[in-house]
Protein backbone atom coordinates (compact mmCIF):
# COMPACT_ATOMS: atom_id res chain seq x y z
CA UNK A 1 0.00 0.00 0.00
CA UNK A 2 1.31 3.23 -0.89
CA UNK A 3 2.96 5.87 1.65
CA UNK A 4 1.13 9.43 0.56
CA UNK A 5 3.06 11.41 3.18
CA UNK A 6 6.03 11.90 0.58
CA UNK A 7 3.68 13.09 -1.77
CA UNK A 8 1.31 15.30 0.50
CA UNK A 9 4.12 16.85 2.08
CA UNK A 10 5.63 18.46 -0.98
CA UNK A 11 1.71 19.26 -2.12
CA UNK A 12 0.77 21.01 0.90
CA UNK A 13 1.82 24.14 -0.09
CA UNK A 14 -0.34 24.25 -3.41
CA UNK A 15 -2.93 21.90 -2.56
CA UNK A 16 -5.67 24.65 -2.37
CA UNK A 17 -4.69 26.59 -5.32
CA UNK A 18 -4.99 23.51 -7.02
CA UNK A 19 -8.21 21.72 -5.77
CA UNK A 20 -10.12 25.17 -4.89
CA UNK A 21 -8.74 27.92 -5.74
CA UNK A 22 -10.05 27.81 -9.39
CA UNK A 23 -13.83 29.23 -10.66
CA UNK A 24 -14.81 25.43 -10.90
CA UNK A 25 -12.69 24.45 -7.86
CA UNK A 26 -14.42 27.15 -5.30
CA UNK A 27 -17.74 26.09 -6.56
CA UNK A 28 -16.65 22.41 -5.83
CA UNK A 29 -15.51 23.01 -2.29
CA UNK A 30 -18.84 25.19 -1.84
CA UNK A 31 -21.87 22.67 -3.17
CA UNK A 32 -19.62 19.70 -1.47
CA UNK A 33 -20.15 21.54 2.00
CA UNK A 34 -23.95 21.86 1.46
CA UNK A 35 -23.95 18.28 0.77
CA UNK A 36 -21.48 17.88 4.11
CA UNK A 37 -23.70 19.95 5.99
CA UNK A 38 -27.09 17.82 5.32
CA UNK A 39 -25.35 14.59 5.77
CA UNK A 40 -24.24 15.98 9.04
CA UNK A 41 -28.02 17.24 9.92
CA UNK A 42 -28.81 13.68 11.04
CA UNK A 43 -26.55 13.83 14.04
CA UNK A 44 -28.59 13.34 17.36
CA UNK A 45 -25.87 15.21 19.48
CA UNK A 46 -23.00 17.92 18.20
CA UNK A 47 -20.68 17.68 20.64
CA UNK A 48 -17.63 15.95 19.37
CA UNK A 49 -16.97 15.19 15.79
CA UNK A 50 -13.45 13.74 13.85
CA UNK A 51 -12.56 14.59 10.69
CA UNK A 52 -10.18 11.89 9.31
CA UNK A 53 -7.61 13.07 6.25
CA UNK A 54 -8.45 16.71 6.71
CA UNK A 55 -5.64 17.56 4.69
CA UNK A 56 -5.54 21.76 4.79
CA UNK A 57 -8.97 21.49 6.59
CA UNK A 58 -11.26 21.34 3.72
CA UNK A 59 -14.52 20.47 6.03
CA UNK A 60 -13.54 21.94 9.33
CA UNK A 61 -15.58 25.14 8.19
CA UNK A 62 -19.06 23.23 8.46
CA UNK A 63 -17.45 20.73 11.10
CA UNK A 64 -16.92 24.19 13.08
CA UNK A 65 -20.43 25.44 12.60
CA UNK A 66 -22.26 22.34 13.75
CA UNK A 67 -20.28 20.75 16.75
CA UNK A 68 -18.98 22.04 19.55
CA UNK A 69 -15.38 20.02 19.54
CA UNK A 70 -13.72 19.34 16.15
CA UNK A 71 -11.08 16.59 15.93
CA UNK A 72 -8.96 16.48 12.92
CA UNK A 73 -6.52 13.79 11.91
CA UNK A 74 -3.78 13.65 9.13
CA UNK A 75 -0.57 11.80 8.40
CA UNK A 76 1.21 14.87 7.06
CA UNK A 77 2.28 17.31 9.51
CA UNK A 78 2.87 19.83 6.64
CA UNK A 79 -0.79 19.33 5.42
CA UNK A 80 -1.93 19.90 9.08
CA UNK A 81 0.21 23.27 9.38
CA UNK A 82 -2.03 24.20 6.75
CA UNK A 83 -5.19 22.98 8.20
CA UNK A 84 -4.51 25.27 11.34
CA UNK A 85 -3.98 28.30 9.45
CA UNK A 86 -6.96 28.21 7.35
CA UNK A 87 -9.12 26.98 10.56
CA UNK A 88 -8.29 27.58 13.80
CA UNK A 89 -9.86 26.28 16.74
CA UNK A 90 -10.13 22.53 15.84
CA UNK A 91 -7.85 19.84 18.00
CA UNK A 92 -5.16 18.76 15.21
CA UNK A 93 -3.05 15.43 15.56
CA UNK A 94 -0.93 13.74 13.73
CA UNK A 95 -2.35 10.09 13.28
CA UNK A 96 -3.03 7.37 10.39
CA UNK A 97 -6.59 6.33 9.25
CA UNK A 98 -5.82 2.66 9.97
CA UNK A 99 -5.05 3.24 13.52
CA UNK A 100 -7.22 5.76 14.81
CA UNK A 101 -6.26 7.08 18.40
CA UNK A 102 -9.19 7.39 19.96
CA UNK A 103 -11.73 5.16 21.97
CA UNK A 104 -14.36 2.89 20.54
CA UNK A 105 -17.59 5.35 20.21
CA UNK A 106 -15.64 8.43 20.82
CA UNK A 107 -17.59 10.96 18.44
CA UNK A 108 -21.06 12.09 17.59
CA UNK A 109 -20.04 12.01 14.00
CA UNK A 110 -17.28 10.91 11.80
CA UNK A 111 -15.83 12.43 8.25
CA UNK A 112 -13.43 12.20 5.67
CA UNK A 113 -13.38 13.59 2.25
CA UNK A 114 -12.00 13.16 -0.80
CA UNK A 115 -9.49 10.51 0.62
CA UNK A 116 -10.89 7.06 0.08
CA UNK A 117 -10.35 7.25 -3.85
CA UNK A 118 -6.76 7.06 -2.70
CA UNK A 119 -6.63 3.29 -1.68
CA UNK A 120 -7.44 -0.27 -2.67
CA UNK A 121 -10.51 -2.18 -2.02
CA UNK A 122 -8.97 -3.90 1.14
CA UNK A 123 -7.59 -0.90 2.16
CA UNK A 124 -10.67 0.87 1.88
CA UNK A 125 -12.97 -1.20 3.81
CA UNK A 126 -10.24 -1.49 6.82
CA UNK A 127 -10.48 2.23 6.76
CA UNK A 128 -14.22 2.41 6.81
CA UNK A 129 -14.40 0.12 9.58
CA UNK A 130 -11.58 2.44 11.68
CA UNK A 131 -14.44 5.38 11.46
CA UNK A 132 -17.18 3.25 12.35
CA UNK A 133 -15.18 2.04 15.54
CA UNK A 134 -14.70 5.45 16.57
CA UNK A 135 -18.27 6.76 15.70
CA UNK A 136 -21.07 6.24 18.35
CA UNK A 137 -23.92 3.83 17.78
CA UNK A 138 -26.29 5.91 15.17
CA UNK A 139 -24.16 8.41 14.69
CA UNK A 140 -23.19 9.90 10.88
CA UNK A 141 -19.75 8.59 8.84
CA UNK A 142 -19.83 10.90 6.18
CA UNK A 143 -17.76 10.05 3.36
CA UNK A 144 -17.01 10.24 -0.34
CA UNK A 145 -16.08 8.60 -3.54
CA UNK A 146 -15.36 9.35 -6.96
CA UNK A 147 -18.64 8.42 -9.03
CA UNK A 148 -17.52 5.54 -11.43
CA UNK A 149 -20.59 5.82 -13.77
CA UNK A 150 -20.18 10.23 -14.03
CA UNK A 151 -16.51 8.59 -15.54
CA UNK A 152 -18.12 6.45 -18.13
CA UNK A 153 -20.18 8.86 -19.45
CA UNK A 154 -17.72 11.86 -19.89
CA UNK A 155 -14.70 9.85 -20.10
CA UNK A 156 -13.88 11.32 -23.74
CA UNK A 157 -14.14 15.26 -22.16
CA UNK A 158 -12.06 14.13 -19.03
CA UNK A 159 -9.82 12.63 -21.72
CA UNK A 160 -9.49 15.95 -23.17
CA UNK A 161 -9.58 18.07 -19.96
CA UNK A 162 -6.33 16.44 -18.48
CA UNK A 163 -4.67 16.24 -21.83
CA UNK A 164 -5.09 20.06 -22.34
CA UNK A 165 -4.81 21.05 -18.63
CA UNK A 166 -1.44 18.96 -18.71
CA UNK A 167 -2.97 16.86 -15.65
CA UNK A 168 -0.75 14.12 -14.00
CA UNK A 169 -1.72 10.67 -14.50
CA UNK A 170 -4.47 8.97 -12.19
CA UNK A 171 -4.31 6.25 -9.81
CA UNK A 172 -7.51 6.88 -8.45
CA UNK A 173 -10.13 4.51 -7.58
CA UNK A 174 -13.24 5.19 -8.92
CA UNK A 175 -16.78 3.44 -7.50
CA UNK A 176 -20.33 2.89 -8.75
CA UNK A 177 -22.66 3.52 -6.10
CA UNK A 178 -23.71 0.17 -5.70
CA UNK A 179 -20.20 -0.93 -5.39
CA UNK A 180 -19.87 1.67 -2.77
CA UNK A 181 -23.14 0.58 -0.74
CA UNK A 182 -21.33 -3.14 -1.07
CA UNK A 183 -18.25 -2.05 0.52
CA UNK A 184 -19.86 -0.08 3.33
CA UNK A 185 -21.98 -2.96 4.35
CA UNK A 186 -18.53 -4.98 4.32
CA UNK A 187 -17.31 -2.35 7.24
CA UNK A 188 -20.41 -2.97 9.04
CA UNK A 189 -22.34 0.49 7.42
CA UNK A 190 -25.78 1.35 6.83
CA UNK A 191 -25.83 3.72 3.85
CA UNK A 192 -28.59 6.15 4.82
CA UNK A 193 -28.27 8.87 2.52
CA UNK A 194 -25.99 9.74 -1.10
CA UNK A 195 -26.36 12.97 -2.91
CA UNK A 196 -23.95 14.01 -5.77
CA UNK A 197 -21.49 16.76 -5.32
CA UNK A 198 -19.66 18.44 -8.86
CA UNK A 199 -20.12 17.88 -12.32
CA UNK A 200 -17.26 18.49 -15.05
CA UNK A 201 -21.20 20.00 -16.53
CA UNK A 202 -20.37 22.98 -14.31
CA UNK A 203 -17.53 23.92 -16.32
CA UNK A 204 -19.92 26.06 -18.74
CA UNK A 205 -21.33 27.88 -16.14
CA UNK A 206 -18.19 28.34 -13.31
CA UNK A 207 -18.01 32.17 -14.42
CA UNK A 208 -21.89 32.71 -13.25
CA UNK A 209 -22.90 34.03 -9.87
CA UNK A 210 -23.15 31.47 -6.99
CA UNK A 211 -27.11 31.40 -7.10
CA UNK A 212 -26.74 30.97 -11.36
CA UNK A 213 -24.24 27.66 -10.28
CA UNK A 214 -26.80 26.29 -7.62
CA UNK A 215 -29.79 26.56 -10.04
CA UNK A 216 -27.67 24.58 -12.25
CA UNK A 217 -26.23 21.92 -9.97
CA UNK A 218 -29.93 21.10 -8.24
CA UNK A 219 -30.78 18.81 -10.53
CA UNK A 220 -27.52 17.22 -10.45
CA UNK A 221 -27.72 16.68 -6.69
CA UNK A 222 -30.03 13.79 -6.20
CA UNK A 223 -32.18 12.85 -9.53
CA UNK A 224 -29.03 13.19 -11.61
CA UNK A 225 -26.18 11.79 -9.02
CA UNK A 226 -25.23 9.69 -11.46
CA UNK A 227 -23.37 12.41 -13.61
CA UNK A 228 -21.52 13.84 -10.64
CA UNK A 229 -17.73 13.82 -9.96
CA UNK A 230 -18.74 12.58 -6.60
CA UNK A 231 -20.90 11.22 -4.09
CA UNK A 232 -21.10 11.72 -0.50
CA UNK A 233 -22.53 8.63 1.28
CA UNK A 234 -24.11 9.09 4.96
CA UNK A 235 -23.94 5.93 6.57
CA UNK A 236 -23.90 5.03 10.09
CA UNK A 237 -22.90 1.70 12.49
CA UNK A 238 -24.87 -1.48 11.20
C1 LIG B 1 -6.71 14.34 -1.27
S1 LIG B 1 -6.23 14.85 0.35
C2 LIG B 1 -7.83 15.19 1.07
C3 LIG B 1 -7.76 16.31 2.05
C4 LIG B 1 -9.12 16.87 2.51
N1 LIG B 1 -9.88 15.89 3.25
C5 LIG B 1 -9.93 17.40 1.35
O1 LIG B 1 -11.09 16.98 1.19
O2 LIG B 1 -9.44 18.28 0.63
C6 LIG B 1 -5.77 13.32 1.11
C7 LIG B 1 -5.20 13.49 2.51
O3 LIG B 1 -5.04 12.18 3.08
C8 LIG B 1 -3.91 12.20 3.93
N2 LIG B 1 -3.51 10.81 4.18
C9 LIG B 1 -2.92 9.94 3.32
N3 LIG B 1 -2.77 8.74 3.90
C10 LIG B 1 -3.32 8.84 5.14
C11 LIG B 1 -3.49 7.93 6.23
N4 LIG B 1 -3.08 6.65 6.15
N5 LIG B 1 -4.09 8.38 7.34
C12 LIG B 1 -4.52 9.66 7.46
N6 LIG B 1 -4.37 10.58 6.47
C13 LIG B 1 -3.78 10.16 5.33
C14 LIG B 1 -2.91 13.03 3.16
O4 LIG B 1 -1.89 13.52 3.99
C15 LIG B 1 -3.81 14.14 2.61
O5 LIG B 1 -3.86 15.24 3.46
Amino acid sequence: MRDWRPFYAEEAGVYDARRYRSRHGRHFQRLHHVALARALGAAATRDRVLDVATGTGHALPVLTTLFGSVFALDLTAEMLRVAATNNPGPTLCVGSAFALPFADATFDAVTSTRFLHLFDDTARVRILRELARVARPRAPVVVDYYNASARRLLAPAVWVYRRLARKRPEHDAFLTLDAARAECAEAGLVVEDVRGVGSLLLGPVARASDRVVDAFARPFDRAARVLCEQFVVQARRA
